[in-house]
């Protein structure tokens, strides 16, 4: 049974779904130019957010709420951390790989995760001792012993490209040993497919905390295993994010730390 402010987080990220959807069948009839996309794209990000915190504070008026649209709402150790549509770019193209994510932290310590697929209508949730689910069946991340053969996925730095040459030395450094490596264009999903089992691992520089609160409790309900590039647990404040199973995520540590450009990074 999933808890009640689960359940509050999926009834949220639902409605955002709705209005993320129906925006979704007008975009290439409202938009003629590069610039009127981003506006486009903005004003559906403050509509699907707006959606978000209302259900959020009708049940929850004491907690706090950061939103990647709206900053910081109301002060609290209770704080629900939103992203009201994780892969932008992606929604602008019609590419399908989208999300709405939603995660909870008590004290910081990250608590719920619900995250939301409104193309293939699945949804991801996790409360910290209760496991992980995809829809209402339980979920793990893959039991892959180390890189060899691993599927990983990435996301590249494209608004601090201050950081390219690390990505690119420490994507050389894992692809030498990986499978392949994916980079699919939404953080969060992404993260839910770790812990799904579809991907082995991820590893992104410099991630905000609405692109890893709702995917971090997710992955480690599902049993993997989340740390910043030194391998220190927990949601990265440098956001340069690792998970994965365990044994994995500590190979990918080991060979990111090894990889030419990772000096140039803070852990
Ligand atoms: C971005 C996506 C992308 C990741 C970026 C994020 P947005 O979020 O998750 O995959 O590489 O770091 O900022 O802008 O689509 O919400
Ligand atoms: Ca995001
Ligand atoms: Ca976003």
């Amino acid at each position: 049974m999933p808890r009640p402010a689960v359940n509050v987080a999926v009834r949220a990220a639902r409605a955002a779904g709705n209005i993320i959807q129906r925006y979704m069948n007008r975009v290439d009839s409202l938009i003629v130019e590069e610039k009127s996309r981003l506006d486009f794209v903005t004003e559906v990000d403050r509509l699907a957010e707006a959606e978000i915190v209302k259900e959020l504070k009708r049940a929850f008026p004491d907690h706090a709420i950061l939103g990647e649209e709206s900053g910081q709402i109301g002060k609290s150790n209770k704080v629900w951390v939103v992203d009201p549509l994780d892969g932008t770019h992606n929604y602008l193209r019609g590419f399908p790989h989208y999300c709405i994510s939603i995660g909870f932290l008590d004290h910081g310590d990250p608590v719920h995760g619900v995250i939301y697929d409104p193309l293939r209508d699945e949804l991801f949730t996790a409360s910290k001792g209760d496991g992980a689910f995809i829809n209402d069946r339980r979920m793990r991340v893959t039991k892959r012993e180390g890189l060899q053969g691993a599927m990983l996925c990435t996301g590249f730095p494209f608004r601090q490209r201050e950081h390219l040459d690390a990505q690119l030395g420490m994507t050389r450094a894992l692809l030498g040993q990986a499978e392949d490596i994916r980079r699919t264009g939404s953080a969060a999903l992404d993260l839910a497919y770790v812990a799904a089992g579809r991907l082995d691992g991820y590893f992104e520089i410099g991630l905000k905390p609405w692109d890893m609160a709702a995917g971090c409790v997710i992955v480690r309900e599902a049993g993997g295993h989340i740390c910043d590039f030194a391998g220190r647990e927990g949601i990265p404040k440098s956001g340069n994010l690792i998970a994965g199973n365990h044994l994995l995520a500590a190979a990918m540590v080991k060979t990111i730390a090894g990889s030419a450009g990772s000096a140039l990074l803070s852990a």
